[in-house]
């Protein structure tokens, strides 16, 4: 089997950890355990007894994520370690060689890349910077054909921070729905949205809509690695019997954590205290961009911790990425990891004296090349 390199987390994997200011991270500055948690509470975490849990997920988290999605119910879910794993499951289980998935771009390419290595056809539509990050949904129209089996998208969208208005949301599903193919939707950015509007979730819209979700972007806790998947029962069911392979289950004491994240007081402190971080860094990296503004241009991000810039620089946009980090060890994603060089993804989720270190540095290495 061929599998093609997934450039972004390969590069991001590789140093993210180690060097001094990682502008790179998508998500917002990691909570502790004791931030989140009340004496008590921990108290009962390091009594739990470590067996493997339930396999689809604790029935408290499965409740608790079936109340954020109108009309479904626990046996709607199935926990996963990250969206990550929700992603490879819902490919994995519900496509097959010689189909055809249509993918939103630009995009978390995860499954663009395990859809290929599966022998399924992939076939793009796009975002474009002249409709505000809108949907091209001609071509999307234009694209479906009979061996059409699902359309994929990311909303809010990685790396734009773009948010799909509820009409194109209902053409995709109605597109979907005439080609009678599967609708995916990876939500994880949803809550991260910076006028505090949640974004609609694509569950429900359409009977063959399933959607991902997780706790690693608008909850701030990436290191639980805790994911789901929310769909029709049946299907369900047959992602359920995927995640025997993949992982058997996820972490018990993930399960645990987010079953508490998730009740709904909990769950606006920890989106509130996300959002408040979010929109301060926006604008000072609006401030930033000001300064720089015969280099840069970016449409602000709606949702999410991450801003896509626009640069205009005879410079390449990986050989720009690897100049800053091998030069002043700051980390930024390169436009060329979602195939669109001239761009830079700017993580805006960490604190706030970090980032603008960060970019601080940056301005030393503007100086020299531009
Ligand atoms: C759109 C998208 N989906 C999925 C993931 C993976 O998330 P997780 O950490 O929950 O596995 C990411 C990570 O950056 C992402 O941006």
């Amino acid at each position: 089997m061929k599998i093609e390199k997934f450039e972004l987390e390969r590069l991001l994997s590789q140093y993210e950890n180690t060097v001094k200011y990682n502008l790179t991270e998508s998500g917002i500055h990691p909570f502790t355990l004791e931030e989140l948690l009340s004496e008590e509470e921990i108290k009962k975490l390091v009594s739990l007894r470590m067996g493997y849990g339930q396999a689809n997920g604790s029935i408290e988290l499965r409740e608790a994520v079936s109340r954020l999605y109108s009309g479904a119910d626990l046996d709607n879910v199935l926990v996963t370690n990250g969206t990550a794993e929700a992603n490879f499951i819902n490919i994995w289980c519900n496509l097959d060689p010689g189909d055809e998935l249509i993918l939103m771009v630009p995009n978390y390419m995860q499954m663009w890349g395990i859809a290929r290595s599966l022998g399924i056809a992939v076939k793009l539509f796009h975002l474009r910077e002249e409709l505000d990050w809108g949907p091209d949904l001609e071509e999307l129209k234009n694209l479906i054909t009979p061996q059409t089996k699902m359309i994929a998208v990311c909303n809010p969208n990685n790396p734009t921070g773009a948010v799909l208005s509820e009409e194109a949301m209902k053409e995709i599903a109605r597109l979907a729905q005439k080609a009678n193919a599967w609708l995916y939707a990876d939500e994880v950015y949803r809550g991260a949205e910076l006028d505090g509007k949640e974004t609609s979730s694509f569950y429900g819209l359409y009977d063959k809509a399933i959607v991902c979700c997780g706790l690693s972007k608008a909850y701030a806790l990436p290191g639980l690695r805790l994911g789901w998947l929310v769909g029709p029962k049946k299907a369900i069911k047959e992602c359920w019997a995927g995640h025997d392979y993949t992982a058997i289950s996820s972490a018990l004491l993930s399960n645990h954590v987010a079953a508490l994240v998730l009740q709904p007081e909990q769950r606006m402190k920890v989106l509130k205290r996300n959002r408040q971080i979010v929109v301060e860094n926006l604008a000072a990296l609006q401030d930033w961009v000001t300064k720089h503004n015969k280099l840069f241009s970016f449409i602000p991000p709606r949702a999410g911790a991450i801003a896509f810039l626009k640069y205009n620089m005879k410079i390449n946009s990986t050989e720009l990425s690897t100049k800053l980090r091998e030069e002043k060890s700051v980390f930024i994603t390169p436009g060329d990891c979602f195939g669109m060089d001239r761009y830079l993804r700017i993580g805006i989720g960490s604190e706030k004296e970090y980032l603008l270190a960060g970019l601080d540095l940056f301005d030393e290495v503007l100086a020299e090349i531009s």
